[in-house]
């Protein structure tokens, strides 16, 4: 699982203080305090969420769109059958590399080749590092 997750929501600034500043100082380091403990809570939590979902299924986003990779491959990288690669855990990229080549028909494959067609460079991108932040092995 890569720490960087493209899944992560990003956080708004907090505002903490009325526009005119009528918290004191000690009650205001005390809010500061637990908001960044909390804040912290939270983004340990959300890593450990999106670690568990990367591993249990892919977002209803992804899933539309690399519904026919899955097919095959599996949603969680682990092929569906044994006479396909699985993905999970692979590197970012190879598969990056790998992708292009079916696309550029410099790696031919009969079966690859009209799936890569379709994929731009950061479809690709996105579909790599899906896979490879996916921990191998079930
Ligand atoms: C019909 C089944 C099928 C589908 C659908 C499919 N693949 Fe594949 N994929 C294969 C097979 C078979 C290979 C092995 C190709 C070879 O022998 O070179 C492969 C190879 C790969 C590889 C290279 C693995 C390696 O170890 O070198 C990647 C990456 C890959 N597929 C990604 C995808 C992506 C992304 C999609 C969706 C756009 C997709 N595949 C759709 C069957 C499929």
């Amino acid at each position: 699982m890569s720490a960087t997750s493209p899944e992560l929501p990003r956080c708004h600034p907090v505002r903490i203080a009325p526009p005119g500043g009528a918290i004191s100082k000690p009650l205001q380091s005390h809010i500061m305090n637990t908001l960044k403990r909390m804040s912290l809570f939270a983004a340990t939590s959300l890593l450990a969420l999106t670690a568990t979902f990367a591993h249990a299924a892919p977002s209803a986003a992804l899933n539309a769109k690399y519904g026919v990779c899955f097919a095959c491959h599996g949603a969680d990288g682990h092929a569906i059958l044994p006479i396909y690669p699985n993905l999970a855990g692979q590197n970012k990229d190879y598969l990056v590399l790998t992708l292009r080549q079916f696309r550029d028909g410099t790696r031919p494959n009969a079966v690859m080749g009209p799936m890569a067609k379709p994929l731009s460079d950061s479809d690709i991108d996105q579909i790599a590092m899906y896979f490879a932040g996916i921990k191998p092995g079930k």
